[in-house]
């Protein structure tokens, strides 16, 4: 296993590309589950998750050919039969679900492990459920297994929200199953966040009839057959944001190229409430730091809110920011691993139900601690990078599900980081 080591205390300074997006590209690899012709996946960033993805369609009997070199997947899907996505490979990342609804749209049938929780808490399914029990098909749990027979798939009408708002994915199950069921499907209060909106235009791409996907109300006129596509999938926000955040805490001057401005709206806005300088541009942000911060309150909702993906990278800059801020979580109450590691760096956070309250401090002391999931790797990878002295981070495998070769991106803004083997 690998371990992450970093000298804090350096000023960041330069340029940085952000990769695709991981929560927009792994969804579109399923959904080319919904033709039999080729389609090409571009900007694709080399990630694990992303291998993962790959490792399901083998295994649902679809070929694959990433050319890593030009970031770009090919996929011939054919006549696969196989509906089964089993435990081994579904355990492995959440987002393998999302196979779900594109098996039933093709196949009209689809078995698939359930994901089970994760560190960050609780992750349900039932909206996925709800949302694919509403277009005509019969679901069945046994073995932890989802059984979904879609031999009468038609179009239906579904709200798609629970106690914590939309669901992306399920979002994403829905319409995927819908584009190719008979009829028109309403998704009420369907998710509309950039990485939904990319996967709506791929299916239209492909022939599928969406309308409404850039708001709450999705429509969608399902098709007996969907074709080939190409695609380059949007870059990923949560990554921007996150150097974003290492400008800031650096007290830095960065540009972070390859982002969709619009996309990074309340992080934006956030870093502006606590003094940073911000410069848009139509395709890249300059953050600019600055010595004395303000403190901020930051609640996480779904998009366009404060996203949950960057709530742990905020409580790291909020950690050194003199004064008290709070931080909330509404997506995922539980989701506060890395704040027991961000106090053994000497910061001090103290967790009032899902509010993290933050009391700045002046600075953090390196120390070794252990990333429990990808934001919250993340997060110690920031405090790091501020820490007086060296910061060790175990369990990196984590911050590759999501960061493509964080170290040396970081390392070319001028950090003191590298990797090492754990012994
Ligand atoms: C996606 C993202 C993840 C991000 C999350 C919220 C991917 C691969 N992952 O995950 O990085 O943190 O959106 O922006 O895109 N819920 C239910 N019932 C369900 C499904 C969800 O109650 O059937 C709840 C969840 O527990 C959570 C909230 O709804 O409280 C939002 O979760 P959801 O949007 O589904 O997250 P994911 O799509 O799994």
């Amino acid at each position: 296993m690998d371990k992450i080591n970093i000298e804090g205390g350096q000023r960041l300074k330069g340029t940085v590309q952000i990769s695709g997006a991981k929560n927009a590209v792994l969804p579109i690899l399923a959904a080319v589950l919904l033709t039999d012709e080729k389609c090409v996946i571009k900007n694709v960033p080399p990630l694990r998750d992303c291998i993962t993805m790959l490792k399901i369609l083998k295994e649902l009997g679809v070929k694959s050919h990433w050319c890593e070199a030009e970031r770009q997947i090919t996929i011939e899907p054919r006549r696969y039969t196989n509906h089964v996505a089993p435990y081994r490979l579904v355990s492995m990342m959440r987002a393998s679900f999302c196979v779900l609804g594109p098996l039933i749209g093709k196949l009209k049938r689809a078995q698939v492990s359930l994901p089970g929780g994760c560190i960050i808490g609780p992750r349900p399914v039932d909206l996925h459920i709800k949302g694919i029990k509403a277009l005509g098909v019969d679901v069945k749990i046994d073995h932890g297994y989802i059984f979904a027979d879609g031999k009468n798939l038609r179009g239906g009408q579904v709200y798609l929200g629970g106690a914590f708002g939309s669901s992306v994915l399920a979002t994403a199950n829905v319409m995927t199953a819908a584009v190719m069921a008979k009829g028109k499907t309403i998704i009420e209060n369907a998710a509309c966040e950039p990485e939904i909106i990319d996967l709506a235009e791929f299916l239209i791409k492909m022939g599928a009839k969406i309308k409404g996907h850039r708001t709450h109300t999705m429509e969608i006129e399902g098709v007996k057959k969907l074709g080939g596509a190409v695609h380059a999938v949007i870059p990923d926000r949560i990554e921007a944001g996150t150097y974003m955040i290492a400008a800031a805490v650096t007290n830095g001057d960065v540009t972070i190229k390859n982002v969709i401005p619009e996309h990074m709206g309340a992080v934006i806005d956030k870093l502006q409430q606590a003094g940073i300088k911000i410069i848009r541009s139509a395709d890249s942000i300059r953050v600019k730091g600055r010595v004395h911060l303000k403190p901020v309150d930051v609640t996480t909702l779904p998009y366009p809110g404060f996203p949950t993906d960057m709530q742990a990278q905020m409580m790291s800059l909020m950690s050194i920011t003199e004064g008290i801020s709070v931080i909330t979580e509404k997506i995922y109450p539980d989701r506060f691993m890395h704040i027991s590691e961000l106090n053994r760096m000497g910061a001090e956070i103290m967790l009032e139900g899902a509010s993290a309250i933050v009391k700045g401090v002046k600075s953090l002391s390196g120390a070794p601690v252990m990333a429990s999931d990808l934001r919250a790797s993340a997060a110690l990878v920031l405090a790091g990078l501020v820490a007086k002295g060296k910061t060790e981070i175990s369990r990196v495998y984590h911050l590759d599900r999501g960061y493509e070769r964080v170290e040396e991106k970081l390392s070319a803004l001028g950090a003191r980081i590298w990797r090492e083997k754990e012994k």
